[in-house]
């Protein structure tokens, strides 16, 4: 496992989960005010710079040559690997599965091999200290790279995942993950476990705006407008129109099995 630690970081910070290959929603989000007086090595993305959305390639180039700060998601790691699938851990969704034979082996045509490289050279975990609170990046979780830790999960979970943490890096205040794609924030035994949701594809809530997070006196959540009807007409432009390009506009995913059902619309 590669553990990045950034020492101490001071300042305005941003966090973004998932972009999904969504490079409207990553220009909109660089250039709006909150991003503004924040240098890109202030910039967390928590992983999946790649996935549903058009621009795979795009969207891992402009985090790479920007200098944004990022771990790997399941997605960069299938990628790096040539892997046949996401290896979301979806498999008990068959939906979700047929859906990302389109959206995957796109995004895995569309990566060069020097983003293969870099994607395989990224941290898994990215540590730091900000306002004397230590903070762990993590994907989906500390048990796998692909553990879903919804909203709904008991504070039982949330702790196992927590012991493996203080296991391997001792305690932390804070946990940044994503890979559900929906906002979480909880605090179980003084540790707070926060995801932004995605910046690439909404919730599953019927609204057309993403969210990312604002960490300075406290973690705020964000949300971002951008322009969901030229990210949808992108991915009509290649093809891949299996579902996820509606979701940018309608805010529903097609893809509900995968959720708990608390989560269902
Ligand atoms: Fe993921």
């Amino acid at each position: 496992m590669i553990i990045k630690d950034l020492g101490t970081v001071t300042g305005k910070m941003l966090v973004m989960g998932g972009i999904y290959s969504n490079l409207q929603a990553l220009n909109a989000f660089l250039a709006q005010p909150d991003a503004h007086d924040v240098a890109a090595d202030h910039i967390i993305c928590t992983g999946d710079i790649v996935a549903y959305c058009a621009d795979a390639r795009a969207c891992a180039e402009h985090v790479r040559d920007l200098g944004i700060v990022t771990i790997a998601g399941n997605c960069e790691r299938q990628i790096a690997a040539g892997a046949d699938d996401c290896g979301c851990g979806f498999e008990n969704a068959p939906t979700c599965s047929l859906l990302s034979r389109g959206w995957y082996a796109h995004a895995l045509d569309q990566t060069t091999v020097g983003l293969r490289h870099w994607m395989a050279d990224l941290p898994d975990w990215i540590t730091f200290i900000h306002r004397d609170k230590r903070y762990v990046v993590v994907h989906g979780g500390a048990s796998d790279i692909s553990k879903f830790v919804w909203p709904t999960v008991n504070d039982a979970d949330i702790r196992a995942e927590l012991a493996l943490i203080n296991q391997e890096i001792g305690r932390v205040d804070c946990v940044l993950a994503s890979h559900t794609g929906i906002v979480m924030d909880r605090t179980v035994d003084g540790v707070r476990w926060y995801n932004s949701g995605a910046l690439g594809m909404p919730a599953h809530a019927g609204k057309q705006t993403t969210s990312y997070a604002v960490i300075d006196d406290d973690i705020e959540t964000h949300d971002l407008v951008y322009d969901a009807q030229a990210a949808h007409d992108a991915m009509v432009a290649v093809g891949l129109v299996q579902g996820y390009h509606d979701s940018l506009l309608s805010g529903y995913w097609p893809s509900e099995e995968s959720l708990p059902p608390e989560l269902h619309r």
